[in-house]
């Protein structure tokens, strides 16, 4: 820990003031610098959903949420992974200290409001995880995208980097579900519970395709009338 960041008096772990000020200072700084970056991303996702539903008669994109991630729950990663409680460590480790979330109508529209967003000039995506083609144990689907994004300041230009997360409605009401389960302690029968959910899951998957299938369909079948 640097000399800056330390703010704890090694014997007694009375809190220096200037010092925990300061670091308070540089996390507020922080946080509005990643609130500045989910903006951005909001702003960029929401424009292509304006041109691609001018084109395209529909909406691809249903809605996009975002938020920022709760201090206690910053600290209780850091903690976890056994890194320095500092804003410094804060901004080398998280990636997910801003998050977006887009929920889109069908699986093709994940992929391509993905590949149309990945290919602006000022996205750098750093990680891909498609948790669609490769679903996790329990189940969970979603195409996470971590990317990086300049943020334009008074006398200088940051990046910060965002976590978003794409998906399906139906996929999205899995994950809330799931989540639930996951966070609720001494659950009875939690292990039938996580067995039910990963057998919604698939059922989900299958329901996702033949929505997809039946949309195609209903497409082909306008363009012939
Ligand atoms: P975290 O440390 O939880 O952020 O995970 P990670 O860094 O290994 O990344 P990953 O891409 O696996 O997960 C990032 C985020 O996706 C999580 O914080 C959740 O919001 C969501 N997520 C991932 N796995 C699951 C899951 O099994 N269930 C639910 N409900 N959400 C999940
Ligand atoms: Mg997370």
């Amino acid at each position: 820990m640097s000399s800056r960041t330390k703010y704890t008096d090694e014997y007694s772990k009375i809190v220096v003031p200037e010092l925990f000020f300061e670091e308070a200072e540089r996390f507020a700084e922080a946080m509005l610098y990643n609130k500045c970056a989910i903006k951005e991303i909001q702003t960029k996702l929401e424009i292509l959903n304006d041109e691609l539903s001018l084109k395209t008669k529909r909406n691809p994109i249903e809605s996009i949420s975002s938020r920022l991630k709760q201090p206690k729950s910053i600290i209780g990663k850091l903690r976890r992974n056994n890194w320095p409680i500092t804003v410094d460590s804060l901004e080398e480790h998280l990636n997910d200290v801003a998050g977006v979330r887009v929920i889109c109508s069908f699986i093709e529209d994940i992929y391509s409001v993905a590949d149309m967003f990945v290919k602006q000039d000022d996205i750098n995506v750093l990680i891909r995880k498609d948790y669609i083609k490769n679903p996790k144990d329990n189940g969970y689907r979603s195409l996470h995208l971590i990317v990086e994004v300049p943020i334009f300041l008074s006398e200088k230009v940051l990046k910060r980097r965002v976590e978003v997360q794409i998906r399906t409605i139906a996929m999205d009401f899995w994950a809330s579900l799931e989540h639930q389960v996951k966070y609720k302690k001494g659950i009875p029968d939690a292990d039938r519970i996580v067995q039910e959910l990963a057998d919604c899951a698939s059922v989900i998957a299958e329901t996702d395709k033949k929505m997809q299938d039946i949309y195609h369909k209903i497409v082909t079948m306008e363009g012939r009338i």
